[in-house]
C-alpha cells in the first residue's frame, strides 16, 4: 500500500451521537481515517451505517461528539462556528445526497452562491460559474431553475457549485444514487477530472463503477470503519462494491 501525501483531512477516534427522545443514536463510533492531498477515496456500506454522518463531520457540516477532525492539520473542533464555515467555504466542496440546490435560483445563480458568500466580485464569479457549467456540460442550461432540470443535470449543477471556490477537497454523498448508468458514468468522469487536477475526492457510493475508479475503498458498518479486507474475509458479504484491489481502508 502506498502511503498518500500528507492528509488533507483526518478523523481521529471520531464518534457522533444524536440524542433522541427514545435514546441516543450512535451514528459514528471511534472512526479513525485520513485522506491524503489529491487522493480519491470511496466510502461504501449499507444504509444507515453512518456514511453521510462521516462525510458531514469530515466536511465541517456537522461536528463530532468526541474525537478530533483535522483539516490540513488544523483541529476544526476548536474553531468557532463562523471560523468553521469560513474554512468550509474556502477549502471544501460538498455535494449533498439530495443536491440541496436553491429552488428559486437558476443553475448559474446556484453556482455563483458559494463565491458570493466568499466575497468574490460579481463579474468574476459569473465568469467562473459559466466556466464551471460548461465544464459539467450544462452551459446551455444556465438559466434553468432546479425544477426545470433533470436529476442528472441537477447533480451536475451541484458538482459545479461544489467546485466554485476551487476547493482542495470535494466530498460527494451518493452522487450517482438516483441516476441511470450513462448519466452516472458522466458524473464519475467529472470526479476523474477533478482527481486528475489534484483535488482530493471522497465519494460515498454504492456504484461499483465509481468505487472501481477510487484509489481506496473504505467500508463501514454500524458506525464503524471495517478493517482492511485481508484481515477480515467476512467483509466481502457487506457490500458488492468493486475496487481496484487497493481496499486498504481503515488504515490508521
Ligand atoms: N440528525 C440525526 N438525528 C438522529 N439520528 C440521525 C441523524 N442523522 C442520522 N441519524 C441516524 O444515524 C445513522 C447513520 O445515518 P447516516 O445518514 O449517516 O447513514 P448512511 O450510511 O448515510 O445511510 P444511507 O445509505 O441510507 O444514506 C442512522 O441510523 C440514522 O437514522
Ligand atoms: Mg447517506
Amino acid at each position: 500500500m502506498t502511503a498518500p501525501a500528507r492528509p488533507i483531512v483526518e478523523a481521529r477516534g471520531v464518534s457522533r451521537v444524536f440524542p433522541m427522545p427514545a435514546g441516543p443514536v450512535v451514528a459514528l463510533r471511534d472512526v479513525t481515517m485520513e485522506v491524503g492531498e489529491g487522493e480519491y477515496v470511496a466510502i461504501a456500506g449499507p444504509s444507515g451505517c453512518g456514511k453521510s454522518t462521516l462525510l458531514h463531520v469530515l466536511g465541517c457540516v456537522d461536528t463530532a461528539t468526541s474525537g478530533e477532525v483535522r483539516l490540513e492539520g488544523r483541529d476544526v473542533g476548536s474553531l468557532s462556528d463562523s471560523e468553521r464555515s469560513r474554512i468550509r467555504l474556502a477549502k471544501i466542496g460538498f455535494v449533498f445526497q439530495r443536491f440541496f440546490l436553491l429552488p428559486m435560483l437558476s443553475a448559474i445563480e446556484n453556482v455563483e452562491l458559494p463565491q458570493a458568500e466568499a466575497g468574490v466580485p460579481r463579474a468574476v464569479r459569473l465568469n467562473r460559474a459559466r466556466m464551471l457549467l460548461d465544464y459539467v456540460g450544462l452551459g446551455h442550461r444556465a438559466d434553468h431553475r432546479p425544477s426545470q432540470l433533470s436529476g442528472g443535470e441537477m447533480q451536475r449543477v451541484a458538482i459545479a457549485r461544489a467546485m466554485a471556490n476551487r476547493p482542495r477537497l470535494i466530498l460527494a454523498d451518493e452522487p450517482t444514487g438516483e441516476l441511470d448508468e450513462a448519466t452516472g458514468e458522466a458524473i464519475a468522469g467529472l470526479f476523474d477530472l477533478l482527481h486528475k487536477d489534484g483535488t482530493a475526492v471522497v465519494v460515498v457510493t454504492h456504484d461499483p463503477s465509481i468505487a472501481a475508479r477510487a484509489q481506496r475503498v473504505l467500508r463501514m458498518r454500524d458506525g464503524m470503519l471495517l478493517p482492511p479486507p485481508q484481515n477480515a474475509p467476512q467483509m466481502a458479504q457487506v457490500t458488492q462494491t468493486g475496487n481496484k484491489g487497493r481496499a486498504d481502508g481503515g488504515r490508521t
